[in-house]
């Protein structure tokens, strides 16, 4: 016989005790789900690379709002599709914008839900960038002025949280001082503060109309080589007024995840993002893997890693899942 004395094993011997030692468990509570809507009328149409997840117009929303509200998922994440796309990006912050138009009518459906909004311009600019342009470059501070516009539009429209997504240096602050100067100093923000430009947003881009008319988002968005980096756009979110910071996307970036956690003590949210859904629901499809033991895994490894928030495509299916 071998002489071990130590013997992991033993604790993972029974269900039961696996149960009592587990570090990391989901719950409804820890989900945020998107949804996309889009100008027009009796639209539900699925996104092809997305199944499951659709565009809806405003007045087709009371069936997913309702769905939502039903499974106890507790707070979504809005993104609009304009009408009108424009070298200013102007539909982003009128005030009868999409956006602002989805805000008013689902606190109208349900005033219980939380509401927060997707901050950006790249769905509004002709040339789909985050910012405004000139001579194909991204202009900083005059993007930054708009993109705080849009937010307290989405504040002046009823929207519980807004969450800037376009990598714009100073955003944060400007958001804050322009809500806190016009009485909505309790909205807080969340950051995408560790936004990656990355291959995985190919399916949203599709799904959003924004993918960029020329060049790409490296100029704002950061270089996925980093780590240092990351933690610095953290930091200096937090010191703007971020709320909560975010990491996006969620998978390839668990590591950055974990340095925040560790490092910040606010609370944490990553971005599980529309190529991370869509590569899971593919290979589901073509039956090399098992969708549901998948998709619990990789959300468990989110949180392990050190997420609070999770915001993801699949949360609909895992809280229904949880409940079995
Ligand atoms: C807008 C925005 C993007 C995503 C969220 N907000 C796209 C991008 O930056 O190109 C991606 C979300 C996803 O892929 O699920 N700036």
């Amino acid at each position: 016989m071998f002489d071990i004395v130590k013997r992991s094993r033993r604790l993972r011997e029974k269900s039961n005790i696996r149960a009592l030692v587990r570090e990391t468990q989901l719950h409804v509570d820890d989900f945020v789900y998107p949804i996309f809507v889009t100008h027009g009328e009796h639209i539900k149409e699925e996104i092809p690379s997305m199944p499951g997840i659709f565009h809806y117009s405003i007045d087709m929303l009371h069936e997913e709002i309702e769905e939502i509200a039903k499974l106890n998922i507790k707070a979504i994440l809005i993104f609009g599709i304009p009408e009108k796309k424009d070298e200013l990006g102007t539909s982003a912050y009128d005030e009868d914008g999409i956006v602002q138009q989805a805000v008013r009518h689902i606190k109208k459906l349900n005033k219980e839900l939380y509401i927060i909004t997707d901050v950006c311009l790249c769905q509004y600019t002709s040339h789909g960038h985050c910012g405004i342009i000139e001579v194909e470059s991204v202009l900083n501070d005059p993007s930054v002025e708009l993109i705080a516009r849009t937010a307290l539009s989405h504040a002046r429209a009823g929207a519980d949280m807004v969450a800037p997504s376009d990598m714009m240096d100073g955003r944060v602050q400007a958001i804050r001082i322009l809500l806190d100067k016009e009485g909505y100093s309790n909205i807080p923000i969340m950051s995408y503060s560790a936004k990656f430009a990355s291959s995985f947003y190919g399916p949203f881009r599709e799904a959003a109309h924004s993918a960029p008319q020329f060049g790409d988002r490296k100029s704002y968005q950061m270089d996925y080589c980093n780590a240092n980096e990351a933690i610095r756009e953290m930091e200096l979110d937090i010191e703007e007024g971020a709320d909560i910071i975010m990491v996006k996307p969620a998978l390839s970036y668990l590591d950055i995840l974990r340095q925040g956690k560790d490092q910040f003590n606010v609370p944490m949210a990553a971005y599980n993002v529309s190529g991370e859904y869509a590569m899971i629901k593919a290979a589901s499809k073509m039956g090399w893997i098992n969708e549901k033991q998948i998709i619990t895994e990789v959300l468990t490894s989110i949180k392990r890693a050190g997420a609070d928030i999770i915001i993801t495509y699949f949360a609909k299916d895992i809280v229904k899942w949880l409940k079995e």
